[in-house]
């Protein structure tokens, strides 16, 4: 008999809780040939801008143990092209389709979510990660007072569930997550990628041509793992847990700490398949363990 895998976070219900993490899925464009769509429980989609992007020069991409290193710098299409050109196809093939939203000042923000109100689209994910141009260039998400602002901005334009991805690149993650469930968040998710750098010895110079650049991949699950349990503890709304899950052992745990949800980034990368591992694995977990639903093993860590 096949199990029932289904999920609701922030009041949407996803027939898996496996979703597919921004800017590791394009707009599901790449995937089509390989498996439908709406075998996963959800996509969010590349991050978006209310203007088109190019994003950083090359090199963008660089390898490290167990994970690797990006400064794709926000390369997308800009807002309308994602609602004319995306949005409606997206919604055709796959189940829950969820916008991601990033910005360089609350403007930039408000209009964008303004476009998206109006379309059929699920969710509305904010990336708080990516500078603020006004404020010097520090990502929003790393002050309470720039996670709130951005979350209060958008939440006064727009109805649909909105979930506010935070940074890891804070001191105290639980802070940012209250700052942003009191403006109104519906639900967030954690973690983005970790600020990380590498060096060509030969030449000296940074293998990025940024410099810097996000870290992710299986060496991050820990990291994102404690993280999700502080902050799941720490907040009444729901929380969607990402960064290295490969297996869905991982996903177990990561739904054990705290998480309704999981997504999946680097680790389709290496295999574009391992989302549909995962939801195979969460499914045997359940018949194994008798379990009715997924949602019966959430925040259930027993801490010592
Ligand atoms: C190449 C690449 C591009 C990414 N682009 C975005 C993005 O546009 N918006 C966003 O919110 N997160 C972006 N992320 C972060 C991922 O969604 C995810 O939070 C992070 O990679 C941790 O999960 P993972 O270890 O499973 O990849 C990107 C990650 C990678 C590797």
């Amino acid at each position: 008999m096949s199990k029932d895998l289904s999920v609701t976070v922030a009041g949407v219900r996803f027939p898996n809780p496996v979703i597919a993490a921004s800017g590791t899925y394009g707009f599901g464009q790449d995937y089509t040939d390989l498996y439908p769509l709406n075998k996963l429980g959800g996509i969010s989609c590349k991050g978006t801008t209310l203007e088109p992007r190019n994003g950083n020069p090359a090199p963008r991409i660089a390898e490290t143990p167990a994970g690797m290193l990006n400064s794709v710098g926000l390369q997308n299409p800009g807002i309308d092209m994602f609602i004319t050109g995306y949005l409606p196809q997206l919604k055709k093939d796959g189940n829950v389709i969820i916008a991601n939203i990033a910005g360089a000042t609350l403007d930039d923000y408000k209009q964008a979510v303004e476009r998206l109100d109006s379309t059929d689209v699920d969710m509305i994910e904010l990336n708080i990660s990516c500078p603020n141009v006004k404020q010097g260039g520090a990502s929003w998400g790393v002050t309470c007072d720039g996670a709130a602002a951005v979350t209060k901005t958008v939440r006064a334009v727009t109805k649909k569930p909105l979930m506010v991805k935070l940074t890891p690149n804070v001191t105290n993650i639980v802070d940012i997550a209250k700052a942003v469930e009191a403006e109104g968040a519906d639900c967030l998710s954690l973690i983005n990628t970790l600020l990380g750098m590498r060096i060509d010895i030969r030449t000296r110079r940074p293998i990025l041509k940024n410099n810097v650049g996000g870290f992710s991949g299986p060496a991050v699950f820990p990291v994102a793992l404690r993280m999700v349990w502080q902050v799941a503890n720490a907040v009444d709304i729901d929380v969607v847990g990402m960064g290295g899950i490969t297996t869905a052992a991982d996903a177990i745990e990561m739904m054990m700490a705290g998480a309704k949800a999981i997504q999946m980034g680097t680790a389709i990368f290496t295999d574009p398949y391992s989302p549909l591992k995962v939801i195979d694995g969460l499914e045997k977990y359940m018949e194994e363990n008798d379990l009715n639903s997924l949602e019966e093993i959430v925040g259930t860590v027993q801490p010592w």
